[in-house]
């Protein structure tokens, strides 16, 4: 009979260390948290305001506006025609069309997908070769040749081309540099090599035309640094150099972009400090400078840019501070400060931050409470903490309705709220799977530890049985 108790008592311990081993199992999974946090930044800025390139009024510049979903249009669906089909005899200077006609032999043409006209002779018809656009005296406004299977380098020959205005050659394998005759295009206004396999410098000529808004140069191999010739950019409004091969001290001269509204620099190998003047840009509403190697403080002149909707500085090696500035930004929808080393703790102003959709400062070091104020960030979806020293009490509140991400552990926090709250899967303790010192039973592990609590009656019943 004693030998039996102590068979149970031995059972009985065992599986409560399963039941804990699996506790500690609700691990973070980075893969998860990665995926998620990107999707929003595209998805959820709708008010980011479109290119009004609307000069010319039979010419749509789709391309212009939302940085990921950009040039995702086939070849096919931009051929429509810009202009009024009254206007049918589209006589063109002969120069421009051999210029185009030097893109298509420079850029293996034969073996472009859509490629109607392209082949022709005639040098007076290229208003009518594919997807060239025209006005209706026969100048040559946009080329798009996106999607479109061209391969090999750009012929010199951009200043034969004088009243373009858009250039889009996004996804295909153009290779070398950009020529500097891109420099010799008065009237351009939007220029898009997205995932190419450009490199060199980043061209300086695009100072010149001074109607330019839109510089999509993402997905390159570019080097070097951003000209400083660029802070002359008069109309400048959107530059994605993400996924390059940027280097050097962070560039200052984005402090002189103040009429850029999107600036994406994420993935490059800038280092060095950001400038404390940062809050010069002050146009900006989207910025993303994820990883690079920045260094040093984010700059409370941060809190100068009042239209910042989405602010991503993660993955770098950013460290003091959160400036309290940057909680006066109270249209920002997305802030990931993630993967850095930034301490001390999170002012009770982020509260301020009402519009704010997705907040990520995980993976840092900071430190005390979570201030109570996050109950009036009501629009949260994603909110990530997790990876900190966050101590103290955890809040008592009810998540925010429209939360679909929470990662909050590792943390630090000494006490959780009572079993009501804990246990209401409404509450942000519970949608988080708050990992307390004092266990409480989070939602992640609610079906392991009920099946583990089951086995375990089973086994204590089996034991009673036989004894
Ligand atoms: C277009 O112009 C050319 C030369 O100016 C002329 O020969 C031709 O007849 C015109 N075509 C139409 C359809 O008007
Ligand atoms: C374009 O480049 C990619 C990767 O560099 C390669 O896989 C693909 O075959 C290339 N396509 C053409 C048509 O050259
Ligand atoms: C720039 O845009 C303005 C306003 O649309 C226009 O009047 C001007 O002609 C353009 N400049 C060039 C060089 O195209
Ligand atoms: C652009 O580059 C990034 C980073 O290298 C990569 O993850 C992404 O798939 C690329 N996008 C395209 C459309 O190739
Ligand atoms: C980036 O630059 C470094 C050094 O200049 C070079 O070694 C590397 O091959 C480059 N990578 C790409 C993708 O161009
Ligand atoms: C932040 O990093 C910089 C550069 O590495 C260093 O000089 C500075 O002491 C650090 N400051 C803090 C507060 O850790
Ligand atoms: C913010 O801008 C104001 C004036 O526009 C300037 O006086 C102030 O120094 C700036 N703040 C920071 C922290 O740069």
């Amino acid at each position: 009979m004693k030998s039996r108790v102590f068979i149970l008592l031995f059972v009985l311990l065992g599986l409560i260390a399963i039941v804990f081993a699996q506790e500690d199992d609700s691990s973070d999974d980075d893969t998860i948290n990665d995926n998620m946090p990107d999707s929003i930044d595209t998805e959820i800025l709708p008010t980011t305001p479109t290119d009004d390139d609307t000069s010319t009024p039979s010419e749509s510049d789709s391309t212009a506006t939302i940085p990921s979903s950009t040039s995702s249009e086939t070849p096919l669906a931009s051929s429509q025609p810009d202009v009024p089909s009254t206007a049918v005899n589209k006589t063109v200077n002969p120069l421009v069309c051999t210029a185009l006609n030097k893109l298509y032999t420079s850029l293996n043409g034969n073996n472009w997908i859509v490629r109607t006209g392209w082949d022709s002779t005639d040098m007076n018809t290229c208003c009518s070769w594919y997807n060239v656009h025209c006005n209706s005296i026969g100048q040559v406004l946009k080329v798009v040749l996106a999607h479109n299977n061209l391969v090999g380098q750009l012929p010199d020959s951009f200043d034969q081309l004088p009243d373009l205005q858009t250039i889009d050659m996004s996804y295909n394998n153009i290779s070398g540099p950009i020529p500097t005759s891109i420099g010799s295009l008065p009237r351009l206004k939007s220029i898009n090599f997205d995932v190419n396999l450009l490199s060199g410098s980043l061209p300086s000529g695009l100072s010149a035309p001074v109607n330019l808004t839109t510089i999509h140069f993402k997905n390159n191999s570019f080097s070097g640094t951003i000209p400083d010739s660029w802070a002359s950019m008069r109309s400048i409004e959107n530059i994605y150099l993400s996924n390059n091969n940027l280097t050097g001290p962070f560039p200052n001269v984005i402090t002189q972009f103040v009429t850029v509204k999107s600036l994406y620099l994420d993935n490059n190998a800038f280092n060095g400090f950001l400038p404390s003047n940062l809050g010069d840009a002050s146009a900006l509403i989207q910025l993303n400078l994820k990883d690079n190697h920045l260094l040093g403080n984010l700059p409370s002149s941060i809190g100068n840019i009042t239209g910042l909707q989405s602010l991503i500085v993660s993955h770098q090696m950013l460290n003091g501070t959160i400036p309290d500035e940057l909680f006066n930004i109270l249209g920002l929808q997305v802030l990931d400060l993630s993967n850095n080393r930034f301490t001390g703790p999170i002012s009770p102003k982020l509260g301020q931050l009402v519009n704010v959709q997705k907040l990520n400062l995980g993976h840092n070091g900071l430190t005390g409470p979570i201030p109570n104020e996050i109950d009036q960030l009501t629009k949260l979806q994603s909110l990530n903490l997790n990876y900190n020293a966050l101590n103290g009490q955890f809040p008592s509140i009810l998540a925010p309705v429209a939360l679909g991400y929470c990662y909050m552990t590792p943390n630090q926090f000494q006490s959780c709220p009572g079993p009501e709250i804990v246990n209401n899967p409404e509450s942000l303790a519970f949608q988080c799977s708050v990992d307390c010192i004092v266990r409480t039973k989070t939602k992640g592990d609610a079906s392991k530890l009920a099946s583990s609590m089951s086995a375990l009656v089973l086994v204590i019943m089996a034991t009673l049985i036989t004894m």
